[in-house]
């Protein structure tokens, strides 16, 4: 089963061809982070355009060395994400399927953060708690055993990586992506400083959602008492605090067997070191390279996922289905 996956929720144009869900026999990717950096944040016209840009070269690199006829399937992001960007990756997997005759599988980006973590030969057990954490969501949901995906909760406003983001502006004048500078000052003065100076927020909350608005708030409010480095070690201490306790209670409470993370933030070190104490080997985080938005996601996800895509459910971005959006 050789599956070519697109994704172009956001900036990041990715190509890939997965083998039976594990082998990944290519894989491309191309960023336009360079472009927003100008910006100083995403326009969404240009991340269409470069998109645009983008795909076309790259396929026709990969079909150098691998003929598109033994493609079983074609599985593209469908949302959630920019609108153009989003359209130029489905378009032309519609095309690419057209062509050569072969089904289409839609997938919902978020989805794919947590596949990432199944293409080892090391699968987690189900059922599992998932956290996505990543530039736009924070989401727990639960994965059944038949691999259904049920949401349990999401932050009621920023995502966390929106707050890494956020705050590492405020305080190292950092240009986005913000997390791994964070990450970076954290490991360099975790040793000097451990003064709790920021809230934990909703960490006593029964519920299974997050709020990370606050945070930057209070980040702006402590920059009169505190030094940026010392915020910026709490913060991230902060955040990690909150992730790991709400996705104990989920895994105590549904009797999960293991616990998938995904997304940009699921690289964070500290967040990974206090999983794997918590967890040991029951915690999975995505291979290297494939915490943030790359194809291979998507194509793992559509190796699962391939017949139980519920078509009418899923809204693309522009608020069709995806039917309606390929036009089928
Ligand atoms: O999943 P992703 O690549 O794109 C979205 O779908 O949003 O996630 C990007 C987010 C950014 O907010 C970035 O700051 C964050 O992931 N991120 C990190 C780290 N690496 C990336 N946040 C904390 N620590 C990191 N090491
Ligand atoms: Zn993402």
């Amino acid at each position: 089963m050789i599956i070519l996956g697109i994704e172009s929720t956001a900036d990041e144009t990715a190509i890939c061809l997965l083998k039976n869900g594990t082998e990944i026999l290519d894989a491309k990717i191309a960023s336009s982070l360079e472009l927003h950096k100008k910006t100083k944040g995403i326009v969404p016209e240009i991340s269409a355009r470069a998109h645009l840009e983008s795909i076309f070269p790259m396929l026709i690199d990969m079909q150098k060395t691998f003929d598109f006829k033994l493609v079983d399937k074609f599985a593209v992001a469908v949302g959630p994400g920019l609108h153009g960007s989003l359209i130029v990756g489905v378009e032309v997997a519609k095309f690419l399927s057209y062509c050569y005759h072969k089904p289409l599988v839609p997938v919902n980006h978020l989805q794919a953060h947590l596949f990432a973590n199944f293409i080892t030969e090391n699968k987690p057990e189900l059922p599992a708690i998932g956290l996505v954490v990543s530039g736009g969501h924070t989401d727990l949901v639960i994965i059944d055993n038949s691999l259904n995906i049920k949401l349990l909760g999401s932050t009621r406003d920023d995502a966390a990586g929106e707050a890494f983001d956020k705050v590492a502006r405020i305080l190292l004048d950092a240009n986005y992506p913000g997390g791994p500078e964070i990450d970076k000052v954290f490991f360099e003065n975790r040793d000097k400083y451990n003064k709790k100076i920021l809230a934990r927020p909703m960490l006593h909350s029964k519920d299974h959602e997050f709020s990370f608005s606050g945070l930057k708030t209070s980040v702006n409010q402590m920059l009169k008492t505190y030094d940026k480095i010392e915020i910026a070690v709490d913060f991230q201490r902060s955040v990690v605090e909150v992730l790991l306790k709400k996705t104990l209670r989920a895994y105590k409470q549904f009797g999960a067997k293991s616990v998938v993370v995904g997304g940009g933030v699921s690289a964070n070190g500290l967040l990974r070191e206090e999983f794997l104490n918590k967890f040991k080997n029951s915690v999975y985080f995505p291979p290297k390279g494939l915490s943030l938005d790359n194809a291979v996601n998507i194509a793992s996800a559509a190796y699962y996922l391939p017949s139980r895509v519920d078509l009418e459910k899923i809204k693309t971005v522009s608020g069709l289905t995806v039917e309606e959006t390929l036009g089928m």
